[in-house]
């Protein structure tokens, strides 16, 4: 079998002091992966920086959006102008140097092995994983997030919220990326919730996370009430199937 074509979703909003570094350091450690920005017509121009390495690069592409409509939406558009050139995998990956490329191949290996996960998760809080320089509210918020949506879910995954991932195509074609209506961060919860309920198989590769050095993070009070309030919302109804299929004697096999 040919090496399957691999595509990085990166998406970018006012990351042009950022872009440059994390671009070369993909075509560096990984040569033989395409890359996708994202860019959210970032005021600062990141779109003609991204443009600039995609007219100097066959392998650098751009796909240009109209105004900041969160990550999860450019995620969206760039899984799905991937998915429309047959790539066979896909990788979200962050434009501000938290994901190294680095990194990057040993998600790739973890997802060609026999066992084919429908998803690889590069993972801050598994054994061998870490944070460097993160603000002790930053991880607090992350532990937390992380053990709130393991309770409300019942999922397994313990950096359900990371940013860094490598999907098989197929999985993004069973997912209804249409219906996915997360703006925020809990983007990444979503589509960690959606794999495990179809019964996907959702493997965790340590990564090491180191916070950026330039620019801000995009973080905020509306994407952290949005995470809690979704992920409320799916826990409920998760645990209401659950009741139903007991109180109903289960005549039908329960899902999870
Ligand atoms: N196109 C586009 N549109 N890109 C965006 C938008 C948007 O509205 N919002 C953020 N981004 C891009 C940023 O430019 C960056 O490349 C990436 O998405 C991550 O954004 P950051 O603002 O750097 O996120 P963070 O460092 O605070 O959060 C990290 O941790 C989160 C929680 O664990 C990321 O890894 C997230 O993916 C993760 O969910
Ligand atoms: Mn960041």
């Amino acid at each position: 079998m040919s090496a399957p074509r691999t595509l990085v979703v990166v998406p970018t909003y006012d990351e042009r002091e950022s872009l440059p570094a994390t671009l070369a350091a993909l075509r560096e450690h990984v040569p033989g992966v395409d890359v996708l920005v994202v860019d959210d017509a970032s005021p600062d121009g990141t779109g003609e920086v991204a443009d600039a390495f995609a007219a100097a690069d066959p392998a650098v592409h751009v796909l240009h959006r109209q105004g900041k409509g969160g990550l999860g939406a450019a995620y969206v558009a760039g899984f799905g102008w991937g998915l429309e050139r047959g790539y066979d995998v896909l990788v979200e990956m962050d434009a501000d140097g938290s994901h190294r490329a680095v990194d990057l191949p040993r998600l790739l290996a973890r997802a060609a092995q026999p066992d084919r996960p429908d998803l690889v998760v590069g993972s801050r809080w598994v054994r061998g994983g870490s944070v460097v320089n993160w603000p002790w509210y930053r991880e607090l918020l992350s532990r937390g997030g992380n053990t709130y949506v393991r309770l409300a879910l019942g999922m397994r995954v313990k950096d359900a919220t990371a940013g860094f991932r490598a999907y098989p195509a197929d999985t993004l074609r069973r997912i209804d990326l249409a219906s996915v209506e997360s703006h925020g961060y809990c983007f990444q919860v979503d589509m960690t919730w959606r794999v495990v309920r179809t019964g996907g198989h959702v493997v965790e590769v340590p990564i090491t996370f180191v916070e950026r050095v330039a620019g801000v993070s995009k973080m905020s009070r509306a994407i952290v009430a949005e995470a809690l309030t979704k992920t409320t919302a799916w826990g409920l109804a998760h645990r209401g199937r659950q009741l139903r299929a007991l109180v109903g004697g289960a005549r039908r096999p329960a899902r999870r």
